[in-house]
């Protein structure tokens, strides 16, 4: 039997942090042997904010990372397809069919929308049209392979919804071509950052990439904002919402460890430079095995393109497919496929008299 397709993604924006690991790539990593999987780097999403020079100029790094992201993380290009949104031009065909099966006011009411564009200073006046047009084009993002489970943060989810009301558009105007895909939204909430604030987040300077190395994670740590009311070790400490022990309890294995430090904390007979310490070694050990996978990718110069390459040439025959399906669906085909066929017969006996002559 045929395995279930999963599509997910990001944008290529930056280095991935330990947040985007928790909350999606451990994800990921997981599914890949239960289903088929594509990872788009949706390096055209970028340009609904930032379609200017320097920002294009940026994804060149910031592709190579994401992929070495992945690849570090545990994502294998035998098992999965990564690939290049930009390089696949059958997605923007299939942007431009969705885009008439859904509405102005719809689009506008997708919360997301709104976040993007006070991210981005734009108002209402201001507002780019391809930016209304983001759940579109995941939407063809998504339905280009037929993806059938969609696993992405809660903010996305609004996205899944708009895929899915596309989906069942086009099957009811043209005949069932595409899956209605699920969305696999994230159980884990967004880790905490170093600083304490809600969300690590590399715009807040508050990230611990997976790319950082032994001591820039032991520096990091050191400077991790914990109990700020706990001024000495022998003052009693909250551990409850405490980033130092939230990152214990999802980075460091050793259970009996964790639940030492917090009854100590709590009792104030620990200090927080030893409870630091233990974390960064911990976090180090986590961030070890991705260390030695980016090592062995970046060792051999040209790898990482060589999976980019190779999965977006094996997307980019499932994309043909899928736009040869719905044209087909929408009777477009048939235009062109007639025009061209009588055309052909012309020139053939145009060529033909002239022989004879
Ligand atoms: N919108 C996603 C983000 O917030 C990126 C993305 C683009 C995506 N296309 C996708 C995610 C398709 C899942 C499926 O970065």
């Amino acid at each position: 039997m045929e395995k279930k397709r999963i599509l997910t993604g990001d944008r290529p924006t930056g280095k991935l942090h330990l947040g985007h690991y928790v909350g999606s790539l451990a994800n990921r990593v997981r599914l890949q042997d239960a289903y088929e999987c594509f990872f788009i780097v949706a390096d055209l999403h970028t340009l609904t904010t930032k379609p200017d020079r320097e920002s294009i100029e940026a994804l060149r790094t910031n592709v190579q990372n994401v992929v070495l992201d992945y690849l570090a993380a545990g994502i294998d290009p035998a098992k999965s397809t990564i690939y290049l949104q930009s390089a696949i031009p059958a997605i923007y065909e299939i942007n431009l069919f969705f885009e008439m099966l859904i509405t102005v006011p719809r689009l506008q009411r997708v919360p997301s929308i709104k976040d993007m564009a006070a991210a981005a200073n734009l108002n209402e006046e201001s507002l780019p049209f391809g930016l209304l047009g983001y759940p579109v084009l995941q939407a063809a993002d998504i339905l280009m392979p037929r993806a059938h489970l969609v696993p992405v943060g809660r903010d996305n989810e609004a996205h899944v919804e708009v895929t899915r009301e596309i989906a069942r558009r086009f099957n009811y105007l043209y005949g069932e071509v595409f899956p209605v895909p699920d969305v696999l939204v994230s159980e884990v909430p967004s880790l905490v950052g170093t600083d304490g604030q809600a969300k690590m987040s590399k715009s807040l300077d508050n990230a611990i990439y997976l790319s950082d190395d032994a001591a820039t994670v032991r520096r990091k740590v050191n400077g991790m904002y914990t109990d700020p009311n706990r001024v000495r070790a022998d003052v009693p400490g909250r551990v409850e919402g405490n980033p130092v022990f939230i990152y214990h309890d999802n980075f460091n294995p050793n259970k009996a460890q964790i639940e030492d430090f917090k009854t100590r904390y709590r009792e104030g007979r620990i200090g927080d430079v030893e409870v630091k310490q233990a974390l960064a070694e911990a976090i180090n050990a986590f961030l070890d095995p991705m260390r030695e996978r980016r090592a062995r990718f970046e060792a051999q110069s040209g790898l990482v393109e060589r999976v980019i390459y190779e999965g977006t040439q094996r997307v980019a025959r499932e994309a043909e497919e899928t736009v040869t399906l719905m044209k087909k669906a929408m009777g477009l085909s048939g235009i062109w496929n007639r025009i061209s066929r009588r055309a052909r017969q012309a020139i053939d006996r145009e060529a033909k008299a002239t022989e004879q002559e």
